[in-house]
């Protein structure tokens, strides 16, 4: 089921204390069927409202939302077929893990209702993807807050929604958990064709999991597109620091006379005209070479397995050190200062609106 949304917008109308919020601002996307979309972007971004309203428990201020060719903006909840994982799980308190799961096939109506011993099966089934079918028993308030996402996981995928909406689902589990569960959800995901909008702040989670990924800040979407493409090619400054860790080191540049100029090091010759530039260079971007044209005052070396993270100090860096990862092998000479080159498809312009310079190579 392909998801289209039309210019939609949610403006939070002022409080009595609080000024009017737009959370969601003429967003227009499509998500294709049957591929799996992470909505990134910082608290408050505006993620959790995007999914409600896809959901239908937010009515959006202006815009539409088709499922298919279908508009279902005034569709209620009910209707939609639609599967969701809240941020806050939103358990029933008073019913059992298994009466939770068993609720969404319970509800069916007319020709889709459904056995008692169909419910209990499909509803242990759910449980196991999960690892949660030994707490069938229990209420939710017995369960751990990991324990209680993974039973909102089990009770969104029971029915086999059309859609499913994930709203940080992930976010309780401790690390190896989180790892194997997002794994197993990318596997549903696959099997079912079902098309899933999944909410993160973690941008590796985000990257690792999708096929197409929406960046967005303050309500207004920077980029959707392919993870690697975005990480690859940000179209600005926020978008260029939100992907990736180490998180890409920033530094303040100028073109002049033909030249990338940072700090006291001429990097090399550009065809822009002379002006100020905001650097990023990605960690990763960075190559040991004793004649390179970027020169650094060396502070540290971490030795860190598979590679090597080189921290160091630039006199036009944006930030309080730069984090360079050079593979494990490279010959670091022990002195206080350490020149590199740079590979340039992992170095960024940006002008001064923080909006990215597109260079020649990109043409
Ligand atoms: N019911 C509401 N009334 C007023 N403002 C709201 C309401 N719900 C959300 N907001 C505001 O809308 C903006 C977007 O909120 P939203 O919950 O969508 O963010 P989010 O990206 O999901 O953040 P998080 O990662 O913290 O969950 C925020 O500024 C928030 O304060
Ligand atoms: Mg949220």
């Amino acid at each position: 089921m392909k998801i289209v949304l039309e210019n939609l917008t949610k403006v939070f109308p002022q409080g009595k204390h609080t000024p009017a919020v737009t959370a969601v601002d003429h967003f227009n996307f499509e998500i294709p069927d049957g591929k799996l979309v992470a909505l990134l972007g910082p608290s408050g971004c505006g993620k959790s409202t995007t999914l409600n309203m896809i959901c239908g428990l937010e009515t959006p201020t202006e815009g539409k939302i088709f499922f298919g060719d279908e508009d279902i903006t005034n569709v209620p909840v009910e209707n939609r077929d639609v599967g969701m994982v809240f941020q806050s799980y939103a358990l029933y308190p008073h019913l059992t893990v298994k009466q939770n799961i068993m609720f969404p096939l319970e509800n069916k109506k007319g020709k889709e209702k459904l056995g008692k011993q169909v419910i209990e099966e499909k509803a242990m089934k759910a449980a196991k993807l999960v690892q949660i079918d030994s707490l069938m028993d229990r209420k939710p308030s017995a369960l751990s807050g990991g324990q209680q996402q993974r039973v909102a996981i089990a009770r969104a995928l029971v029915k086999q929604p059309k859609v499913l909406l994930l709203d940080e689902p992930l976010s309780n589990l401790d690390a190896r958990l989180r790892l194997s569960t997002r794994e197993e959800i990318r596997r549903i995901q696959q099997e079912t064709g079902v098309t899933t909008v999944f909410v993160t702040h973690d941008q590796e989670e985000a990257m690792s999991i999708s096929d197409l990924m929406v960046v967005m800040k303050d309500g207004v979407l920077q980029q959707m597109d392919k993870p690697q493409e975005i990480y690859d090619n940000p179209v600005n400054l926020f978008v260029a620091k939100f992907l990736g860790t180490p998180a890409i080191n920033v530094l303040h540049g100028k073109i002049e006379n033909g030249k990338l100029v940072i700090g006291k090091n001429v990097i090399f010759n550009v065809d822009l005209p002379d002006q100020n530039v905001s650097v990023g260079i990605r960690p990763e971007g960075l190559l040991v070479d004793e004649n390179g044209p970027f020169v650094c005052s060396l502070q540290k070396i971490e030795k860190l397995g598979r590679d090597t993270s080189v921290i160091c100090t630039h006199e036009g860096m944006q930030m309080d050190h730069m984090r360079i990862v050079v593979p494990s092998e490279t010959k670091i000479e022990n002195s206080d200062t350490i020149r590199f080159s740079l590979k340039p498809h992992k170095l960024y312009l940006f002008d001064e609106s923080e909006n990215r310079i597109a260079l020649e190579e990109d043409a």
